[in-house]
């Protein structure tokens, strides 16, 4: 199994190109079963997620083709991919290719909107916690569909007239089920209201996508969603939205082992109270042309609380990142999780590094050390990996970070970016 190994290597300095966004481009792949005709999605990040829920979508009959390369695009640059589900030819979701990751739980919306039925393995636990699939369920019932579970798999049943448009409201705002909720209801007929939707942008992502496709779909970026039905979607050309995530991910890197980087392509909006968070810990942010400047040059890293919330409150996909740059600041911080029960399973590795956190319920509670040490540690999810490589950048020796696969489901040529900008770090194959 790979490893990866940081040495830590002082500031970084340089250009650091940001991908698109994961999150946005996994319903997006998923929005291809809408309609026979291709939706070529650009700036694709190349991700074992995105590899995965290719595999998914071709079992359901989705062909696709990476389109070459254009005048002035490098390695780094985003693929061109047509996804055409001409026809569907089969509308279960195996638990084989389900279990793997849960946003291929999704295809429930489309296969019922366009094929009337799906039968979708339940996708089981999770490392963050347990995740239901009931806000699913609920809001697709409001269409009309009704649904059965046997055997670990979800059956789904549209009335035989298609789904009905009907106006629903998240008890609970889920980003997952908000996408799949706004898929099924572009061809239902009629008008569905969707209340306390999620506002990540990748929903406005996937909404705006849509639009191109010929849906009707108002009040994007609010949480109250309207979608008038249409009877078919037709093909769309759309660019993937960059990655927040990765974004807020590179700027905690610079915030941590300090210098000037400049995260080409991002967009400050997506992320502003990551970045006000990150500002009051001592690092300079600034929007340019080209992206997003992030530079901290001298001084101590200062504490600073924060709690996650769905968009645009602070990230859950943040709070690991955020718990390892502040483990170097000159005091104590909190860190509230507020979306998932169980997010805090980089508190152990960090420790074994030479951080001080407690944790009580959802409250992490760090006080800054002046020094961490490197040391084999384990990656448990993707986003708590990327924790364990912001300390490793500077602590002291060598850590080792284990288990990288979950690296590669979200963060594209992770070490040619770092390594860019001066990083000392290394992937190693195993075994
Ligand atoms: C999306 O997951 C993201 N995944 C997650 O990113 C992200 O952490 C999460 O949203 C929150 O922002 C993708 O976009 C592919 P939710 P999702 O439904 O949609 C509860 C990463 O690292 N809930 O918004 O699965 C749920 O348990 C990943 O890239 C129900 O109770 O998250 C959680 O507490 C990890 N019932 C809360 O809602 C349901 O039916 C929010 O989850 C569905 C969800």
């Amino acid at each position: 199994m790979d490893k990866i190994l940081i040495r830590g290597n002082g500031a970084l300095n340089g250009t650091i190109p940001i991908s698109g966004a994961k999150n946005a481009a996994l319903p997006l792949m998923i929005a291809s079963l809408l309609t026979s005709e291709p939706l070529t999605l650009e700036n694709m990040p190349r991700l074992a997620d995105v590899e995965a829920l290719k595999s998914i979508l071709s079992n359901h009959g989705v062909d696709y083709r990476v389109m070459g390369k254009r005048p002035g695009d490098t390695d780094m640059t985003g693929q061109r991919i047509a996804f055409q589900a001409s026809e569907i030819v089969d509308t279960t979701a195996p638990y084989d290719l389900v279990r793997k990751m849960r946003a291929s739980f999704w295809v429930i919306g489309p296969l019922l909107a366009r094929s009337g039925v799906a039968r979708v393995s339940l996708p089981g636990g999770c490392a963050i916690g347990t995740r239901p699939i009931d806000l699913f369920i609920e809001s697709l019932e409001a269409l009309g569909a009704e649904f059965d579970i046997d055997a670990g798999y979800v059956n789904a049943k549209a009335p035989a007239n298609g789904l009905k448009g009907a106006r629903f409201r998240f008890p609970k705002v889920s980003v997952g089920a908000t996408h799949v909720m706004l898929m099924a209801a572009t061809l239902a007929d009629g008008e569905t209201v969707i209340e306390n939707a999620a506002r990540e942008p990748e929903v406005g992502d996937l909404a705006n996508c849509l639009n191109a496709m010929g849906a009707d779909i108002s009040g994007i970026g609010s949480s109250t969603l309207t979608i008038r039905g249409v009877t078919s979607l037709h093909g769309a050309n759309h660019e993937v939205l960059p990655d927040r995530i990765e974004t807020g991910t590179f700027a905690a890197c610079v915030a941590m082992a300090g210098g000037d980087v400049l995260l080409k392509n991002a967009r400050t909006e997506l992320l502003q109270v990551a970045l006000d968070t990150l500002e009051k810990t001592g690092t300079s942010v600034a929007m340019t042309n080209e992206g997003l400047r992030v530079s901290r040059k001298s001084g101590e890293i200062q504490p600073v609380d924060f709690t996650t919330d769905p968009f645009p409150g602070f990230p859950t996909d943040l709070q690991a990142q955020y718990m390892a740059l502040v483990t170097r600041a000159s005091g104590v911080s909190h860190v509230k999780e507020m979306i998932f029960e169980n997010r805090f399973m980089h508190v152990q590795e960090l420790a074994r590094l030479g951080a001080n956190i407690s944790i009580d319920g959802q409250t992490a509670t760090v006080t800054g050390v002046e020094r961490l040490s490197g040391a084999p540690v384990m990656a448990t999810d993707l986003r708590a990996s990327m924790s364990l490589v912001i300390a490793g950048l500077v602590a002291d020796g060598e850590t080792e970070v284990n288990r990288v696969y979950h690296l590669d489901r979200g963060f594209e040529l992770l070490e040619e970016k770092l390594s860019a900008v001066g990083a000392d770090i290394e992937r190693v194959s195993g075994g």
